[in-house]
Order: structure tokens, then sequence, then C-alpha cells
């Protein structure tokens, strides 16, 4: 087993840099899967599978300028260039497996390429966990903004997805339709005003727990978490975790894995314009009491 350093940006199995940022990482029969953002070329989101966690195969550019597309509900743009013959910005892609249909549902933040002011979610489907992703176009959950976004999965497969709203102010939590293909219900408005970014949950000891970071850019900022009994439930106030730049890091997701609460960021490149060289890290997660710690590490062995 092999050391993880945290902050760098990792190499997979061949040793190639592995960019799967903003991502979000799945277990489905025996592997991981790893979705993030892969901005070269003409890729949109990438995906690398492991079954430790630490040594990474590359699978596929599984959303790219080339990706299939296919309409699916009425008001959704179906656009993966722009007017301008530019790539689009895909960010934060999240993918779960839905039991029901078999299929691999992914939900995007979708912007046009040349400004933020789509703030809309995209959402694209596999029938595979690293097959090519047919695209489904992008839309404004009941008109809202739907900016910096994640998906959660509870035990009983109701799914959700959280994106932060009115120009990033509030943060939103829908519940998903059965099938993970559309809004269902919007459940709340979280955190009115207090502009949280970064969305990452995960479900302790029967409770839910949330991170996200303040609204600075790619600047690191002093994470927060809040808690709830159920992810429909009334959600605590903001409590500060980790260091006041959360140890140089956004969150990206949370996994669980060998009684682990392992949380994942991303330390993006400078202000973003070494945007390629940016790094992730794992820190663990641990409850203390009631109080939500985050451990700073070097690096970790998973
Ligand atoms: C961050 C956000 C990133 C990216 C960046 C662009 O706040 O979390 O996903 O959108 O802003 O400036």
């Amino acid at each position: 087993m092999s050391l993880l350093k945290n902050g760098i940006l990792w190499k997979d199995v061949h040793g190639e840099p592995i960019h799967a940022h903003g991502g979000y990482i799945i277990f489905h029969e025996g592997y991981f899967y790893w979705y993030g953002e892969d901005r070269r070329e003409n890729y949109y989101v990438s995906c690398y599978r492991s079954a430790n966690l630490t040594d990474w195969e590359f699978r596929r550019h599984v959303l790219t300028t080339q990706s299939r597309m296919q309409g699916y509900r009425v008001r959704t743009t179906m656009q993966l260039v722009n007017e301008d013959g530019n790539k689009v910005n895909l960010e934060r892609p999240k993918v779960l497996y839905n039991q029901k249909t078999g299929k691999f549902v992914m939900w995007v933040h979708y912007e046009n390429g040349k400004n933020y002011h789509d703030a809309a979610v995209a959402v694209a489907t596999c029938d595979t966990p690293d097959g090519d992703f047919v695209y489904h176009g992008h839309f404004n959950p009941y008109g809202y903004m739907s900016r910096d976004c994640t998906l959660f999965q509870d035990d009983d497969g109701t799914a959700y997805f959280i994106s932060a709203s009115r120009d990033n102010a509030d943060l939103h939590m829908y519940r998903l339709t059965d099938d993970y293909m559309n809004v269902e219900k919007l459940v709340h408005r979280l955190w009115q005003g207090e502009y949280r970014e970064a969305p990452a949950v995960v479900k302790i000891d029967g409770k839910y727990y949330m991170l996200s970071s303040f609204c600075t850019g790619w600047a690191p900022n002093q994470g927060k978490y809040a808690m709830a009994d159920a992810m429909e439930g009334d959600w605590s106030t903001l409590t500060e975790i980790g260091d006041e730049t959360t140890y140089q890091s956004q969150p990206a997701f949370i996994i669980r894995w060998k009684g682990r609460v392992l949380y994942y960021g991303d330390r993006w490149g400078g202000d973003g314009s070494r945007y390629f060289e940016s790094g992730y890290v794992v820190y663990p997660l641990a409850l203390e009491g009631d109080r939500l710690v985050m451990e700073y590490v070097d690096q970790i062995e998973l």
C-alpha cells in the first residue's frame, strides 16, 4: 500500500496526471469509479477506476464535446459547444447508479463557456459506469439558478441534488424523481444569504452532515458543516470545520471506507490560472461528541 501525498496532482497507474477535479466517487461491483472535471482538449468529464482508492486506472473521457445527445424533457437546452464554437463549462460532475433503471446518472453544473450567467444543471446517462455518457442537455430546476452542486443517495435509494442558487446566496436541496432524471420537489432553501458552495453530504450513525465552502472563487476559505436527522428534516446552523482555508482545500465529496469517513477536496492551482496543476486532498473526518472534526494530514494511506 502506498501513501497519497495531499495537495498534489496524483498520477494514475501509468504515471499520467489524474484529471478528475471537483469530482465524485461511487462504489460499484468491486470498484471505485472516480468522475471529475477534465478541461483538456475536447474533454469534459473523465472516469478513473480503482479497487483500493490509491491505484487509479484511467477508463474513459465519459463526456466530451462529441458526446451523443438525446433530449428527454421539455425546456432542456442541448449544447455541448457554444455559438462561438468554443467549449461550454461543465463543473463538479456527480454520478449515481439508479437501481430501478440500471443507469448511471450524472448531474453537472453547466455554464455557456463565456460567463456564469446560465447557472444551470445538465444531466447525462450511461448503461455502464465508465462508458460513453449520453448528454441530455441543461435546465434550471424550477427556473432557479443552480451552480456548485452535489448529489446524495440515501440508503433507501432516495436521491437529492443540492446546488447553490440565487447567485449562490442560498443552497437549494431537491429530491429527485425515482429515475434520478429530474427534480421532484424543492425540499429546502438552506442558509439563506450565507453563500455556501461546493456542498458534500455524508451520513454517519444515522445523521446527515453537509460540508460546504464559502464563495471566494478558486481561493480556499473556512469550511463549515451542518447536521440534520433527516435529509428533508431541519438542518442546523453552520459550524466551522478545519482551519480558515479548510487546510487549503474546497470540498469535492465525502465517502465512507473501511470504517473511516474520508473528505476529498480540491486544492485549486493558484487563482485558477494554474487550474491544470490543481491537486487533491483527503482528510479524515470524525465525530468528537456531537462535533464533526477534520484531521489535517500531510499524506494518507487508504
Ligand atoms: C468556485 C467553484 C468552482 C468554480 C470556481 C470558478 O467557487 O467552487 O467549482 O466554479 O468557483 O471561479
